[in-house]
Order: C-alpha cells, then sequence, then structure tokens
C-alpha cells in the first residue's frame, strides 16, 4: 500500500525550479523604453541604474512616475498614450512598480506596487500600445539554496504577471527578478531578457548567470521524508469550518491531534459546525470553534492566547481564503485588497504570531492558479503567490513550512 501511495504521490508532485540559461551575446534594444517607476523616491537609484542599463544597450529611456492617483480608472491609460506619441514609437516597457511595497492608503492589504501594477496592465491593454510589459522585481524568488527570497510581497506581482500574460498574451513581455546592484553582467542579463532572449519571459537575473522558471515533476521514490508530521497538542485551523478545513480537522484528529481550533469569520454560526464538532469530539478531540477573521491579527492573537497549555499548539494550517475571480480589465483594487486579506495577511499574521514557537508544521493551502496562473484569478494567484513565497522564507529561516499548491 505505501508503495502504491508513494506511486500516486509521485504523479502528483512538482516543484518549480530555475535552468541556467546559456550565456548570450549582448543584445541591442530598440525604440522608446518607457520605465514606469513609483514615486517618492523609493526607488530612484534603481530606476537610475535599469535605465542606464537600457541606455546603454540601445534603448532611449523615458520615464513615468506612478503614484496612488493613478489608481484611478483611466488615469494611466491616459498618460501612457501622451507618451506613446514619442517618434520613434515605445518599443517595450518596463515597470519597475513592484518593487513600492508600501501600503495603499486605502486598502492596507495591497501594496502600492501591485496595485499600480494592476493599473498598468489595464492601461497598456486600454491605450492600444503595441509594446510588451515587462514588470521587475527585487528579492521575490530564489533560484536555489543560497538565493534568498527576501520579499513575499513583491512574489504577488508574479502571480498576477502570470495572469496578465494569459489574458494579454498581445502586450504581455515578462517578468524578471532582478539584483540589488545592477552591474554590467546583470545589466547585459536584464537587456537579454527584455529583448525576449530565448523566448523566456519568467527570468531571474543574479551576480552568477540568468535563470528561467520551469516546472519540473518531483519524484519521491524510495527516498523517506525528510520529516513526518504526526498531529499532537493543539492544531489550529483557519477556514476550519470550509470544505477542506473540516477535512484536515478529521485528518487531523484521526492521526493523534487532542484538540482542534476551527477559525473562520462566521465561526460557530458557519454551516454544519455542530455536527462537524460532534463528530470530531466522538473521535476523541476537543474542539474549540472560533469566529475570527484570520486578516485581524488582535483577533487571531486572543485565538492563539486561549490554546490550552495542556495541549500546546504544534501546527498550523491555513485553509482561510475566498475567491473572488475576475478578469484584469474589470478587477478592481478592492478585490485585491478582500482576497489578499484571508490569505495573505491572515499568513502574515500566522507567521508573525508563532515566529517563537517550534511548529512540528505550518501549512498554507495555496493554489495551482498561483504558481501557473489561472485567467479571471488574478487577485487569487498574487495572493497565493505571497503563501509560496512565505513558505519559502519560512524555510529558509529554518521554521516549518509547506505550501501546498493544487
Ligand atoms: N477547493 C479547492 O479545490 C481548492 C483548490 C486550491 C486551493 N484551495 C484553497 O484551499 C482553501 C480552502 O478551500 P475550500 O474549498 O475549503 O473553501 P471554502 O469551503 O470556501 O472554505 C474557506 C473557509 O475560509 C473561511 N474564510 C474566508 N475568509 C476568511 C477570513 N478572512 N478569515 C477567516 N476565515 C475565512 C470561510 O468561512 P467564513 O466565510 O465564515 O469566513 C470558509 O470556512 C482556500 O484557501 C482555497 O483557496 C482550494
Amino acid at each position: 500500500r505505501q508503495q502504491r501511495d508513494r506511486a500516486t504521490v509521485d504523479g502528483w508532485r512538482y516543484r518549480i525550479s530555475w535552468k541556467p540559461v546559456s550565456e548570450t551575446p549582448a543584445a541591442t534594444l530598440s525604440g522608446t523604453w518607457l520605465v514606469v517607476v513609483p514615486a517618492s523616491g523609493v526607488a530612484d537609484t534603481f530606476a537610475e541604474s535599469v535605465s542606464a542599463a537600457l541606455q546603454r544597450h540601445g534603448a532611449d529611456v523615458v520615464r513615468l512616475v506612478a503614484d496612488e492617483t493613478d489608481l484611478a480608472p483611466g488615469s494611466l491609460a491616459e498618460r501612457v498614450r501622451e507618451m506613446a506619441t514619442e517618434p520613434s514609437g515605445i518599443g517595450g516597457v518596463l515597470s519597475l512598480l513592484g518593487v513600492d511595497e508600501r501600503p495603499c492608503t486605502e486598502h492596507p492589504v495591497v501594496s502600492r506596487g501591485l496595485a499600480l501594477t494592476l493599473m498598468l496592465v489595464r492601461a497598456l491593454a486600454e491605450a492600444d500600445i503595441q509594446a510588451r510589459l515587462w514588470c521587475a522585481t527585487r528579492g521575490a524568488v530564489s533560484v536555489g539554496r543560497s538565493d534568498q527570497l527576501t520579499s513575499a510581497v513583491q512574489a504577488e506581482i508574479w502571480g498576477l504577471g502570470r495572469v496578465a500574460a494569459l489574458e494579454h498574451p498581445r502586450i504581455w513581455g515578462g517578468l524578471v527578478d532582478l539584483p540589488e546592484t545592477l552591474d554590467e553582467r546583470a545589466a547585459a542579463r536584464l537587456a537579454w531578457a527584455l529583448s525576449a532572449g530565448d523566448g523566456e519571459d519568467q527570468v531571474a537575473v543574479r551576480g552568477s548567470g540568468a535563470y528561467a522558471r520551469r516546472l519540473t515533476r518531483v519524484t519521491v521514490g524510495n527516498e523517506s521524508a525528510e520529516r513526518v508530521w504526526r498531529p499532537r497538542g493543539s492544531v489550529l485551523i483557519t477556514g476550519g469550518t470550509g470544505a477542506l478545513g473540516a477535512q484536515v480537522a478529521r485528518w487531523a484528529v484521526r492521526e493523534g491531534a487532542e484538540h482542534v481550533v476551527l477559525t473562520s469569520r462566521r465561526g460557530p454560526s458557519a454551516d454544519g459546525v455542530s455536527e462537524l464538532t460532534a463528530e470530531l469530539e466522538a473521535l476523541g478531540a476537543e474542539v474549540t470553534v472560533a469566529a475570527c477573521d484570520a486578516a485581524d491579527r488582535d483577533a487571531l492573537a486572543e485565538v492563539l492566547a486561549a490554546v490550552p497549555e495542556r495541549y500546546p499548539l504544534t501546527a498550523v494550517v491555513h485553509a482561510a481564503g475566498i475567491l473572488d475571480d475576475g478578469v484584469l480589465d474589470g478587477l478592481t483594487v478592492d478585490q485585491l485588497a478582500g482576497t489578499l486579506a484571508a490569505k495573505a495577511e491572515g499568513a502574515r499574521h500566522l507567521h508573525e504570531l508563532t515566529a517563537e514557537l517550534s511548529l512540528d508544521a505550518f501549512v498554507l493551502f495555496s493554489s495551482f492558479a498561483g504558481a501557473i496562473g489561472g485567467a479571471g484569478q488574478a487577485a487569487y494567484a498574487a495572493a497565493n503567490a505571497y503563501l509560496d513565497a512565505l513558505a519559502q522564507r519560512r524555510r529558509a529561516q529554518g521554521l516549518a513550512a509547506t505550501a501546498v499548491a493544487w
């Protein structure tokens, strides 16, 4: 049976890997490149080095500075249209907006970078610009063990970008993650990426080379697991009254958890809670059901503080989430905020509030849409890309973390 289970799991598992791209001759860019930068100086030095890199490789550069006033529908489209009157036309668009991690004033769970990137995609489609959009980030991906993923927030740009690629293939260029310092070689690699070198559209530029993102199969084979998780003590399951959360609760109790804490916004008034509680109690566990919005840090802290000493918290499963799908052309920052709140903000709070505990498991219910994209799911993809990145960051810090992207 064990062998059959392994074979089944082998058929399901993939991982993201980064393939070194062989060094290519210097690429030349042509025409005018629109470099879109965030206001207030957050990326000034970066913008200067990126602009200089583009110029050295043949591009004329014009800069478009975007701020929160450009979140108004139509604002960026109008500004882009004005700039497209450049005599040489627009050769390409490189957005550095993603590096602006500051919260939006109206929707603090959304970074200004993500909100403005959404507006930029919409603007380019609306303005009917015949040029491709590349979105740059810094530290949003890790190409290997010695390469730190430093920004889970910027990983959201990758989630949204993969959906833009599906919904707007005509204007989509790609995603490029850049190092802190753009030396000569990194600049050449950036120019190569922007000239769509080898057709790669998800690229990381590093001191050691350029890397292209790949989805590769992972086989467990006969290897034994790095560590085996046997639920014990208390297990917190956010979204624990939902479809998958309830299944996880049943599994955790059957496998040994003595106490499960199930949270959701409706908590005890969610459908089927009394039946679920009775079922779990019949299996021998104590059950706490709490109404707690995962995005509400204080409420989550209260839930954690109420975990009884006799059953210390040993694991967290973050299964809270909502879907609020819509194509990018009509997607609002409000929709981004709603989707990010439960998943990304909830995960961040759980991570911060439990960082001092030595948890056996910290499981994030992510999604295939975050890893690969899905038309109409930009908000959901951004939120799940955050979860995947957070899990990577935690692992790098030696903390338990598993993001299941299904
Ligand atoms: N089902 C799938 O096929 C699938 C595939 C890939 C990934 N996932 C992920 O797996 C997770 C569970 O999915 P599911 O199918 O079980 O969905 P579900 O039945 O809708 O359950 C989601 C749960 O999350 C709770 N929730 C939503 N927003 C919350 C918030 N802000 N704070 C706390 N709780 C919140 C909901 O309850 P309230 O409304 O009462 O808050 C509900 O209990 C989700 O994160 C989803 O993205 C599911």
